[in-house]
C-alpha cells in the first residue's frame, strides 16, 4: 500500500492527537506532535529564564535556538512516545498550563517556526506520517495527500480539555481551561508567522456531535480513498 503524508490541523483540544494517533497506529504510520515540539521549546525558555510573565528575551531565544534538540522516542514505562530535550524526557512537562501560557510567545518567533518545521519535514521525508498541529498542511507538508482540519465549539474543548487534566492529576478550574482555549484561538489565528488557516484542500471535521468512532471512520474512509484502496478491502482488515 502507499504509504502517505497525513495532515492534521485546527484548534487547540479539538481531538487532533486522538486521531492522528489512532490513524497511525491503524496505518502502521509514524505519528508526529508538532505541538509538542513548540511545548519543549516554551519549556526550555522558562527554565533557561528566557520567557516569564508575559516577558521575553527575543534575542536571547533566538541564540538559544542552536543549542536546542528536540525529539522523539518510545517510553518502555508508559508504552508511548515521549517528547525528548535535550536527551531529557519533558513528556509530563511540556502538558501543563504553565506551558501552555508560555507557549505562545515562542510559537510566533520566525526563527522557532524555521528549525521546528525544517525538523519536523526531516521527520516526515519518508512519508508514512501522521503529523497534527496549525501549519502542517499549509507550511510543513502543502503537499500533503491527505489532509484534515479540525474543529468543534470552545465548551465542548474545555470540558475535554478539563477532564483530561483532571484525570492526569492537574489541578485546574474549567473557566481558566475555557479561556486559555479562546486566548489561544486568538493567538493562532492572529499571528502574523504561520497563522492557523484551513488549506484550501483540507477536509473540514466538526467533531461537536461526533464520538471518537464515527470521526475516526469518517476521517479513515477519506484517507483510503486518497490511498486508493477500496474501502471494501480496508473494512476486510
Ligand atoms: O497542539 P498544542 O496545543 O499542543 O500546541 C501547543 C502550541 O503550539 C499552540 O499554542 C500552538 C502552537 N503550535 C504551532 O504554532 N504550530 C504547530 N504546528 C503546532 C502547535
Amino acid at each position: 500500500m502507499r504509504r502517505v503524508t497525513i495532515a492534521i490541523d485546527g484548534f487547540s483540544s479539538c481531538g487532533k492527537s486522538t486521531l492522528a494517533k489512532e490513524l497511525a497506529h491503524r496505518l502502521g504510520y509514524t505519528y508526529i506532535d508538532s505541538g509538542a515540539m513548540y511545548r519543549a521549546v516554551a519549556l526550555f525558555a522558562m527554565e533557561s529564564g528566557l520567557v516569564k510573565d508575559h516577558y521575553m528575551d527575543l534575542q536571547g531565544l533566538v541564540d538559544a535556538l542552536d543549542g536546542i534538540r528536540i525529539g522523539f522516542q518510545h517510553d518502555d514505562t508508559t508504552g508511548r512516545s515521549a517528547t525528548f530535550l535535550n536527551g531529557r524526557n519533558v513528556e509530563g512537562s511540556i502538558r501543563g498550563m504553565e506551558v501552555s501560557r508560555h507557549v505562545t510567545l515562542v510559537s510566533p518567533v520566525p526563527e522557532v517556526r524555521a528549525k521546528l518545521v525544517e525538523l519536523q519535514r526531516a521527520m516526515g521525508r519518508e512519508g508514512g506520517v501522521v503529523m497534527d498541529g496549525r501549519d502542517i498542511g499549509t507550511v510543513v507538508f502543502p503537499h500533503a495527500e491527505v489532509k484534515f482540519f479540525m474543529t468543534a465549539s470552545p465548551e465542548i474543548r474545555a470540558q475535554r480539555r478539563y477532564l483530561e487534566l483532571v484525570a492526569k492529576g492537574v489541578q485546574v478550574d474549567l473557566a481558566a481551561v475555557r479561556e486559555n482555549i479562546i486566548q489561544r484561538d486568538e493567538d493562532d489565528t492572529k499571528r502574523k508567522t504561520s497563522p492557523l488557516v484551513q488549506a484550501p484542500d483540507a477536509i473540514v471535521i466538526d467533531n461537536s456531535e461526533l464520538t471518537a468512532e464515527e470521526q475516526f471512520d469518517l476521517a479513515l474512509g477519506h484517507v483510503m480513498k486518497a490511498i486508493g484502496e477500496p474501502e471494501e478491502v480496508q473494512a476486510r482488515r
